[in-house]
């Protein structure tokens, strides 16, 4: 019988190949996903054999990441408790879905992660598996083993003659793609502490980044993003571009305490360096392109998909739903915006769009004609009529 697991090369899901084998007697079949982690993929499928799978199959998902999961949470300017740009909630799916493609093609019987029972990301991975194939078992040792610790999974590593390449010294959690990297653990774990300037390894710090501003320009066609200082880019090299960019100017960290879906607090810092121009960028092109109620209504379903996304729920009606409310609110949000990064900070330098609502005429303080100002008297007067006979009443019960 098989198990298709979803690896990495990491300690965690290095030691699970044997444990599987041990403890299930099952065939591991490392699926390995590229989601633009930049690790060497080689040496992750070597690992894989020598660790004790009878096969590895490498998915490039970086396209279909960029496609159908980062573009929609921009669209929907989703952004989980006023900062977290989802960089991890999105990539679980899109894993998760190409594993569980794996183990079909494969007739596997299991599915496996390497989550701990106390994150989000089981929830995340576990949840997919469900709505995409009820049928599988689903393994997830680290909720079944004694293991407790790193140390414990070091030991057990040594014991079964793992190469660990990752010294006992190493104490963080880290989960890096094309969008995102995630810092957890370490000195992390006390909100009241500072992240070590080592513990940052993508965005250079603000005052190591150069002493000049650097003026990007993005270009969005529908709400998504298409062309970087006028050149168009595929949706990986346009994203591969931008974080460099905005790495180097020290754009894009994120220091976090967040709420986990199991109901605990924790505390993270992200790197998402071009992901935070992305989602100012397109942001900006809304403010001129979107009519105001759906733009403010827009503001909910973002909040809500936000809590959808990193709560694991990616492959849900609701979800589906929202993004065609989304698509329909992004056909013209189309344009163009320049930012200025300087030492860490990013300003609008400007902003464009062929649908912009932005009537100059409308709003300069010079008389037109297609608003009188004399209108506003009444729509003002019939606007204050609650309020006028609530003072009244107030006034009333004063003397009464
Ligand atoms: N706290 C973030 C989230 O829940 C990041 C999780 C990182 N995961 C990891 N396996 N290191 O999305
Ligand atoms: C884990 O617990 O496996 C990583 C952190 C998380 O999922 O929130």
């Amino acid at each position: 019988k098989k198990v298709a697991l979803a690896y990495s090369g990491g300690l965690d899901t290095s030691i699970i190949i044997p444990w599987l084998n041990e403890n299930y007697g099952l065939d591991v079949i490392a699926v390995i996903a590229d989601v633009g982690q930049g690790e060497d993929i080689d040496a992750v499928i070597a690992k894989a054999y020598d660790t004790g799978a009878k096969k590895a199959v490498v998915r490039d998902l970086r396209e279909e990441f960029v496609k159908d999961y980062i573009f929609p949470t921009v669209k929907a300017g989703a952004i989980y408790e006023n900062k977290y740009l989802l960089g991890t909630s999105i990539a679980r799916p899109v894993i998760a879905k190409a594993q569980i493609e794996v183990a079909l093609e494969e007739g596997a019987e299991f599915v496996a992660h390497g989550c701990t029972g106390k994150g989000n990301d089981q929830v995340r991975f576990e949840h997919a598996y469900q709505a995409l194939a009820p049928e599988l078992k689903v393994i997830a040792p680290w909720r079944e083993w004694t293991l407790k610790s790193r140390e414990d999974c070091l030991d057990y590593a040594e014991a079964h003659g793992i190469p660990v390449a990752a010294s006992r010294a190493k104490i963080y959690s880290r989960d890096r793609n094309l969008w995102h990297l995630s810092h957890e653990g370490g000195e992390l774990e006390d909100a009241g502490s500072a992240p070590l300037p080592t513990t940052w390894v993508w965005t250079k710090s603000p005052q190591e980044a150069p002493d000049r501003e650097e003026v990007v320009e993005i270009g969005f066609e529908k709400g998504v993003p298409v062309s970087v200082d006028g050149m168009k880019l595929d949706p990986v090299q346009l994203i591969d571009l931008l974080n460099e960019i905005a790495a180097r100017n020290g754009v894009g960290r994120i220091d976090l305490v967040e709420n986990r879906f199991v109901g605990m607090k924790s505390r993270g810092i992200y790197e998402t360096p071009g992901g935070t121009l992305i989602v100012l960028a397109h942001h900006e092109i809304e403010t001129l392109a979107l009519d105001r109620d759906v733009l403010h209504y827009k503001q909910h379903v973002g909040l809500r998909y936000a809590d959808i996304v990193y709560n694991g729920l990616w492959f849900t009606p609701l979800r589906e739903a929202f993004d065609a409310f989304v698509d329909n609110t992004q056909q013209n949000v189309t344009g163009s915006v320049k930012l200025a990064l300087y030492k860490g900070n990013v300003s609008v330098v400007s902003r464009k769009s062929e649908f912009s609502l932005f009537s100059n005429e409308l709003s300069s303080f010079t008389m037109g004609d297609s608003y009188d100002q004399k209108d506003a008297k009444g729509f003002i007067q019939i606007l204050g009529l609650p309020a006028r006979t609530r003072a009244r009443l107030l006034a009333q019960k004063k003397e009464a």
